[in-house]
């Protein structure tokens, strides 16, 4: 079924019967978040409320919370640890975080089993081609050009098939209100990534249109994963290289997926 987290009648009608929820209905756009932060808390922030009370009172065992490395802000060296204080600086991470402590406090002050995940920028199929890799990808494919803001700013890609592992791991084996990092390991500049992504499309550096920064643009994130890795057994295991060719040649292969989702977007921005 699908339906709007924040509608309680509906999610309390879900709800019974169930196990667990793993929860990663979000606003998950850096970008829209900076046009607009109304959808962001409305989702992120009310709609994580709506499934935390809904799941406590029909209840349901455990309620695993799936958040982002955003909420920590942006780290120059060294990499966050889950005892890391939150400093989001886009009104998306910012909503995140509030979601993130709202789920942990549920633990804290209902005794709720709740486990959070932060995890580091998702690529693979299926991903919505608002986000770098799958925009840049598509628009390569169909001969255009790429928006590339500055290029310095690096960023940890995880392959969705072990962040889902990661999830997973929490879900059947994580401790009730810790939070686990699921990192992919692989930190590349989006210059660099930008590179890849021409060579593989054949294209030269005169695809890339330079544009006016993003605002707040946080400069690095970077995870460590010993927490997950030596109490649940977490280990990434797709190459970045190979996760990538797979995923451009998916874009290659579905075209029928992500045109309308371009028009769409196309459409949004002309309005
Ligand atoms: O780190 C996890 C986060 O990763 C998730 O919590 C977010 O939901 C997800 O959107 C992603 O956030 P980012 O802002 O890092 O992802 P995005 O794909 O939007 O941008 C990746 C980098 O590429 C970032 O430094 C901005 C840059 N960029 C992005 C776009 C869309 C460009 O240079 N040009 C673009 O057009």
């Amino acid at each position: 079924m699908r339906g709007d987290i924040c509608d309680a009648d509906l999610v309390d009608q879900v709800m019974p019967g169930h196990d667990a929820v793993v929860h990663f209905a979000a606003e998950s756009h850096v970008d829209r978040s900076i046009a607009g932060a109304g959808p962001f808390v409305t989702t992120n922030v009310l709609g994580t409320q709506v499934l935390l009370d809904a799941a406590r009172k029909h209840g349901v065992g455990r309620f695993v919370h799936v958040s982002t490395d955003e909420v920590y802000g942006s780290i120059a060296e060294g990499s966050w640890t889950e005892e890391w204080p939150l400093a989001p600086n886009s009104p998306y991470s910012a909503s995140k975080a509030a979601s993130d402590l709202l789920a942990l406090a549920y633990h804290r002050t209902h005794g709720m089993d709740v486990v959070v995940t932060r995890c580091s920028n998702n690529y693979g199929y299926y991903q919505f081609p608002e986000k770098l890799i799958p925009l840049f990808t598509t628009n390569l494919i169909d001969g255009g050009t790429v928006p590339l803001y500055g290029g310095g700013n690096i960023r940890d890609w995880l392959h969705v098939s072990d962040h889902c592992r990661g999830i997973d791991l929490a879900l059947r084996k994580g401790r009730a209100g810790q939070v686990y990092n699921i990192g992919g390991g692989t930190e590349v500049t989006n210059k660099e990534l930008t590179g890849l992504l021409l060579d593989a499309a054949g294209a030269g550096w005169d695809r890339v249109v330079p544009v006016e920064d993003r605002k707040g643009h946080d400069r690095r994130y970077s995870l460590d994963i010993s927490k997950i890795s030596e109490e649940l057994g977490y280990a990434p295991q797709v190459r970045f290289e190979d996760g990538l060719a797979a995923t451009i040649a998916w874009y290659r292969d579905n075209r029928a997926w992500w045109e309308p989702l371009k028009e769409l977007a196309a459409l949004e921005a002309a309005k």
